[in-house]
């Protein structure tokens, strides 16, 4: 039964020096599918994903993934494991290339398959290989950060509000390319896009004050009357 998912985390505790953010957080992931992360600005949602990928250390709880306890493992280890991080703030280099940017993703399986695997799912990134990282719209700029990510050929990628500052036109967009990669990988999906996420997702997790408010099918919380009380500011 315990390896029914692909990562199981559970009661986690994290959070910043003495400054603890996350209080007994407990999630499954299957190993295909998208997971959604939802809950108002300061819930905790990029803290679990930081804590998920070692960023920050857990102060309690454990995390399984692909049946090995990983919660003390380094970031870089976790990496190896097939776990795929897109973070916040993306950390694309803005002076490097498409392509260089992309190539800093293959540490973990450095084939030629997975660039091509990229350029398929994100056709306008192929348009744009030699072009600075830079020079490129937002939107491009996010499918950027996901493609370094799926180049590594993860089994799991985390992905912290991949549509934020991206032009509507280009949401529905990338919630399209993230619906394929759902079927061929676990997707966890920190949205403020509460409608495309739970659209995306299967499953979607509430978080309040560092905790999980609600859970359930995405159906079940898009429909629970509680729901906007743990959502609003
Ligand atoms: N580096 C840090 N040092 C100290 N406190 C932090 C740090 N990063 C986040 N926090 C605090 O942790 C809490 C949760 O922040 P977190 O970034 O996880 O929220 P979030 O749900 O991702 O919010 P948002 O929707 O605004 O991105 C907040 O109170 C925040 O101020
Ligand atoms: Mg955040």
């Amino acid at each position: 039964m315990s390896d029914a998912y692909l990562l199981q985390a559970d009661g986690l505790a994290a959070g910043y020096g003495r400054s603890q953010v996350l209080f007994g957080v407990s999630i499954n992931l299957p190993a295909r599918g998208a997971v959604a992360i939802l809950g108002r600005n300061g819930a905790g949602k990029s803290t679990l994903l930081k804590t998920l990928f070692g960023e920050i250390p857990v102060m309690a709880g454990s995390i399984r993934f692909d049946g090995v306890a990983m919660e003390r493992e380094a970031a870089e280890r976790r990496v190896r494991r097939g776990v795929g991080y897109v973070p916040q703030e993306h950390g694309i280099f803005a002076k490097l290339t498409v392509r260089e940017n992309l190539l800093l993703g293959g540490v973990r399986q450095p084939d030629r398959s997975g660039m091509d695997y990229v350029l398929d799912f994100f056709p306008k990134l192929a348009q744009r290989l030699t072009q600075t990282a830079g020079t490129l719209s937002g939107g491009e700029r996010k499918m950027l950060a996901i493609g370094r990510a799926v180049l590594g050929r993860p089994k799991l990628i985390m992905l912290d509000e991949p549509t934020e500052g991206v032009w509507v036109g280009v949401i529905e967009e990338i919630a399209d390319r993230l619906k394929l990669l759902s079927r061929e990988m676990s997707v966890i999906l920190v949205e403020q896009h509460i409608e495309l996420a739970l659209e995306v997702a299967q499953h979607a997790y509430v978080m309040d004050r560092g905790q999980i408010a609600l859970e359930g099918t995405s159906l079940a919380v898009k429909n629970d009357p509680h729901l906007m009380r743990h959502l609003a500011p």
